[in-house]
């Protein structure tokens, strides 16, 4: 049918789309907002629900945005349009397409500024400058960098123009090439970190407030939140992993490939927990210091440490790295969309596309400064962006997109791509009863609904 009807770019080698869909979920999610996310919402309950949530509906719905790429072969709109009218649907089941699309590009608004903040780090690092730093001369040299926009700004840009030069060239040599050594090395940086912080005296402390399951700590927007990184974290509901799902080779199994992306995105998640809080109990820092965390605890941490400016400084080029490459998953829906829809070559949209996101990204750049008052919801622009996007868009699309592949297609579609024996028939009652119970539930509760 549909899905084979015009030849479509695939990944380049066999790891192609292991290494981008890895590439797209491991990043700041991982390093920068999980663990400062953790703090504010108390450590342990937060880190349990988070983890039941990947399990019973992030892996369910991250192989279900693969099979849709793959059998719709297009960008998300359109691949959700054509899997919805394949299976008897109606196409305005494409909606859930452009939600997602619209998710993806709002994240990088405000995750471009935050990988520049790496960038920042970067030469921070390797310049010594805070080598035998004090924790509250770190304190305010970050806090003196979020208050010049300025300096914001040139990082923004800059990685603005570089996700879009690369998304601009194409997508698959680029993404391919550097995950597959990164990964490895930010998985080795971050163990060497977590032994640090062994020994750091705040061990035991770091990894009761992580493991402790305190529920008297959670909150209903608790709970909310460790729903929508779920989301975010694994890139999902954003329009990522339907785009490169659409460059997925048929033989491939997306159960396999699932289960290996969701396995590393976690473990990279709880190993950079682990790195974090011990230090942040060893040297008395708040656990709760919000979007700042990760930049005051590790250079805390490289300031002691001997060699501390050389790996702080591979560190945060890793960070800058890993921060690409999610990036560049980001816009690849809206990348997909205006050439396949409207023509464009990829050069043209990657200006006007870049040019969208960095006019978006001063809203979140003057969050952390001359508009930190500027407040709608008690929100700044910063933080209704990550609101409407993890804690709306994305579960919304995520219920809807359950409901859409387990209960509207028939089976022989999803059985057919998923191709994945008897496992189908858990797939599908996860999928139809588990996944958008979660949802509705956690939905219900944020609203003052139920309590539990
Ligand atoms: N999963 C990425 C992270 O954890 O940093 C963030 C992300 C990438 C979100 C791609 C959404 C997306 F489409
Ligand atoms: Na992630």
């Amino acid at each position: 049918m549909a899905q084979t009807d015009k030849p479509h770019t695939l990944w380049l080698g066999r790891w192609g789309f292991f290494l981008a869909a890895t590439g797209s979920a491991v990043g700041l999610g991982n390093i920068w907002k999980f663990p400062y996310m953790t703090g504010e919402n108390g450590g342990g309950a937060f880190v349990l629900i988070y983890l039941v949530c990947i399990l019973l509906v992030g892996i369910p719905l991250m192989m279900t945005e693969i099979m849709m790429g793959r059998r719709g072969r297009s960008n998300p709109i359109d691949a959700v349009r054509k899997v919805a009218i394949e299976g008897g649907a109606s196409p305005l089941w494409r909606i859930v397409g452009m939600m997602s699309m619209l998710s993806g590009f709002l994240i990088l608004t405000f995750y471009a500024v935050v990988a520049g903040w790496s960038f920042e780090y970067v030469l921070t690092m390797a310049s010594g400058q805070l080598s035998g730093a004090s924790p509250e001369l770190v304190g305010q040299t970050f806090g003196q960098f979020l208050e010049s926009p300025g300096r914001l700004l040139i990082w923004d840009t800059l990685i603005v123009v570089i996700t879009m030069t690369i998304v601009g060239l194409g997508v698959q040599g680029g993404v391919e090439r550097n995950v597959g050594w990164m990964m490895p090395g930010m998985v080795v940086l971050l163990i060497a970190m977590v032994i640090y912080a062994g020994n750091s005296g705040g061990f035991i402390d770091g990894l009761t407030f992580l493991f402790a399951f305190d529920f008297s700590k959670i909150t209903p927007t608790g709970i909310l939140s460790a729903l929508g990184h779920a989301f975010f974290t694994l890139s999902l509901a954003a329009g990522a992993i339907i785009a490169y799902g659409a460059y997925l080779p048929q033989d491939k199994s997306i159960v396999k490939t699932t289960l290996t992306v969701a396995f590393a995105d976690t473990a990279i998640a709880l190993l950079a927990g682990m790195a974090i809080f011990p230090i942040v109990f060893a040297n008395g820092l708040e656990t709760g210091s919000g979007p700042g965390l990760l930049f005051v605890t590790l250079p805390t941490a490289f300031a002691q440490m001997p060699f501390g400016s050389l790996f702080g400084t591979i560190f945060f080029v890793m960070l800058v790295l890993a921060a690409l490459t999610s990036s560049i998953s980001m816009v690849e829906a809206s990348m997909a969309m205006v050439t396949e829809r409207f023509g464009w070559s990829r050069p043209k949209a990657a200006v006007i596309l870049g040019l969208l996101v960095w006019l978006l990204s001063l809203g979140t750049i003057v969050s952390f400064n001359i508009g930190a008052d500027w407040k709608l919801f008690g929100r700044t622009i910063f933080e209704n962006i990550d609101y409407l996007t993890a804690n709306l868009l994305m579960p919304l699309g995520g219920l809807l997109m359950a409901i859409l592949a387990a209960w509207i297609l028939p089976r022989k579609i999803t059985a057919n791509e998923l191709n994945m024996g008897n496992t189908y028939t858990m797939w599908l009652w996860v999928l139809r009863l588990v996944t958008p119970t979660c949802i509705v539930l956690i939905f219900a509760q944020q609203l003052g609904l139920i309590q539990f």
